[in-house]
């Protein structure tokens, strides 16, 4: 049974607990791939992290027939998203400075859930301004933060944050600590540290500590458990060996958005990419992103040697736009973007 869904005209501490969430992913965490998370069984979805400043100066833009609302920059949409899945939809920020963090977080408020802090991205983009991964050495700048998030959100508005372990399990517990003092409602545990590749298996044994550290603050917050989850049956297996709340998936969820589901769509070639590719042209997706995101679905059964779908593939390298004939030809029209849209809506709903 997919995770619950929060009922809820907004979040509260609990709606981040028993579920099993679509990680914040730059790109691979576009509008469709969230929508397609909350159809398969997410029961909330982080969006691609967006450094403050950015959002600032754009343009709120909403569509009038998709309701596709975006916040235009100079040259292109910074952030894209639709009311359906506002009730489940935390807007990840990655900032090194508390007023920014707030303007920024006043900027999309209206249009999200809660408001998340980056602290785990060692990219040097990140880390060189003071951002991301950066904030774990710099307490007392994540917390201001976190502080100032807190106090100039209204209730309705969660405010979380998603860290990496530190190398030292004191240190970890310490930090984790005065986190949690600052009034977040969920804490993301990515079980690397900051020097750890993806490729290296996340600790996920660190974790049990650290929950049983924060259920004894008392304050019932949230601890997920992100790193190396493989989907439902997975998110179970770490929930019980970790005694985690919630689990976040993201690489998994970048190679099929169904995983969420107890039982995931094998077969993405023929289900998953159509369907995709019809809803993000209806949500008028920039076209590369969408071909981005596409590109990285892979399901467990796939058969690259089927005629179809490498005659997919193939129409989807050469296509320039989503209205080639190659590609409507490769992806057939039997279902409109609309339908893909509404039966979205009827899933979420
Ligand atoms: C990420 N990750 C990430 N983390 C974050 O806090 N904000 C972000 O915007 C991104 N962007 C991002 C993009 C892509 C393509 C990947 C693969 C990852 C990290 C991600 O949320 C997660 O912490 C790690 O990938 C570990 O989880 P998995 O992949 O083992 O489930």
């Amino acid at each position: 049974r997919p995770a619950k869904k929060p009922k809820l005209s907004h979040l509260t501490s609990d709606d981040f607990k028993n579920g099993i969430f679509l990680a914040p992913m730059v790109r691979s965490g576009a509008l469709p791939t969230r929508l397609f998370a909350l159809k398969h069984g997410a029961s909330l979805v982080w969006g691609p992290e967006m450094v403050d400043k950015a959002i600032l100066h754009a343009e709120r833009v909403a569509d009038p027939v998709t309701g596709v609302i975006s916040y235009n920059g100079k040259s292109r949409a910074m952030f894209t998203t639709h009311p359906i899945e506002k009730p489940y939809l935390i807007y990840q920020i990655g900032s090194s400075d508390p007023d920014l963090a707030v303007q920024a977080a006043k900027t999309v408020m209206n249009d999200v859930s809660g408001i998340d802090l980056n602290c785990g991205c060692p990219k040097p983009f990140s880390t060189h301004s003071g951002m991301g991964a950066a904030l774990l050495t710099n307490p007392d700048v994540l917390c201001s933060i976190l502080t100032a998030l807190r106090r100039e959100m209204p209730p309705e508005i969660t405010v979380s944050a998603k860290i990496r372990l530190l190398p030292s399990r004191e240190d970890t517990l310490k930090l984790v600590e005065r986190i949690v003092n600052t009034g977040i409602s969920a804490l993301t545990v990515h079980c690397r540290t900051r020097n750890m590749r993806d490729r290296e298996p996340a600790m996920v044994e660190r974790l049990q500590e650290i929950v049983d550290f924060v259920e004894g603050m008392g304050r019932g917050i949230a601890v997920i458990e992100n790193g190396d989850c493989t989907g439902w049956e997975d998110a179970r297996r770490i929930r019980a060996l970790t005694g985690a709340h919630s689990v976040m998936v993201a690489r998994a969820a970048e190679s099929n958005p169904s995983c969420f589901s107890s039982t995931p769509l094998q077969d993405v070639e023929r289900t998953l990419v159509p369907s995709y590719i019809r809803l993000a042209e209806y949500l008028d997706n920039h076209w590369g992103l969408t071909k981005f995101c596409v590109n990285q679905f892979h399901g467990t059964h796939v058969d690259v040697r089927k005629a179809d779908s490498k005659a997919l593939r193939q129409a989807l390298s050469t296509s320039k736009s989503y209205a080639d004939s190659v590609l409507k030809e490769a992806i057939s029209d039997d279902v409109s973007g609309k339908e893909e849209f509404d039966k979205i809506v009827k899933a979420i709903e």
